[in-house]
């Protein structure tokens, strides 16, 4: 069966792009199909694969509730669906209920095409992130490891849990990512036993700030395959594994 993970974190900048296309990737490499969708306006993950995007097409196909425009990219079994600019119309177009469940609707005309289908969201809880969590079974939350992230954490995961038991009961909190980290500061192992109260067993292996992964984008390019022996690549990979296992739990 084929499984829907939103990656989430109403924070901006926290690596929501980076951990969903460079997952995607690391995937990819291991011989799964996936599909990430870029549901954010900023078309961020569309053009770390190298593809700028109005946003047009997927903002029709939500409406429509059609299969969703899709494309190869340059990674091994990745396969994307592109945004743009023009997905912002979404806020003031998809509205109630309904307005929140159309791309689970869009996704079940695809179902099984992938092992994996990768939701990358916008930093808010608006209604292109109520879709997202409408159409997934998992949620990956990527969070910079300090400690101004970790007040944001809790109510991120609690606004999970909302959203579970009024709208979508299969849903749940899969794993936290820790993200940028400099592993030598003595507050990052504070910030790590924090977390792992709020979501025991859940907290997956950190990820380091790395040059690579802030340079990647700019070549169209996930890290695995702009600089495959970068300690971005490598983190990357381990919570790639990590996931996957997690995923089959
Ligand atoms: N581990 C890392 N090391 C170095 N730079 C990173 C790392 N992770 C992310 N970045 C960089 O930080 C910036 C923000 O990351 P990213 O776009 O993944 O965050 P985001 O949560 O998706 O942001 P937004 O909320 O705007 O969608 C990007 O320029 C990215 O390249
Ligand atoms: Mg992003």
């Amino acid at each position: 069966m084929q499984q829907v993970v939103a990656i989430v974190n109403h924070k901006g900048g926290v690596g929501k792009t980076t951990s969903a296309v460079n997952i995607a990737a690391c995937w990819g490499e291991m011989g799964k199909r996936v599909l990430v969708i870029d549901l954010d306006p900023q078309g961020s993950a569309s053009l770390s694969f190298g593809i700028a995007d109005d946003g047009n097409a997927l903002l029709h196909a939500l409406q429509q509730t059609t299969a969703l425009p899709f494309l190869s990219t340059t990674a091994r079994g990745v396969d994307l669906v592109p945004a743009g600019h023009g997905l912002a119309e979404a806020r003031q177009r998809f509205v109630g209920t309904v307005g929140g469940e159309l791309l689970m609707r869009c996704l079940k005309h695809t179902e099984g095409q992938w092992d994996f289908v990768i939701v990358d969201c916008p930093p808010s809880l608006g209604i292109l992130t109520i879709n997202a969590l409408k159409a997934s079974a998992h949620v990956v939350i990527p969070v910079e490891a300090n400690y101004l992230s970790f007040s944001g954490l809790s109510q991120m995961i609690q606004a999970v849990n909302t959203f579970q038991s009024q709208r979508n009961p299969v849903l749940s909190v899969r794993g936290i990512i820790p993200c940028r980290a400099q592993a030598r500061r003595r507050i990052h192992g504070e910030f790590l036993a924090m977390m792992e109260k709020l979501l025991p067993g859940g907290i997956g292996p950190m990820v380091r700030e790395n040059v690579s992964l802030a340079e990647a984008p700019s070549s169209g390019l996930p890290v695995v395959l702009y600089y495959p022996n970068s300690n971005g690549a490598y983190d990357y990979r381990r919570v790639a594994q990590w996931l996957l296992e997690r995923l089959a739990l």
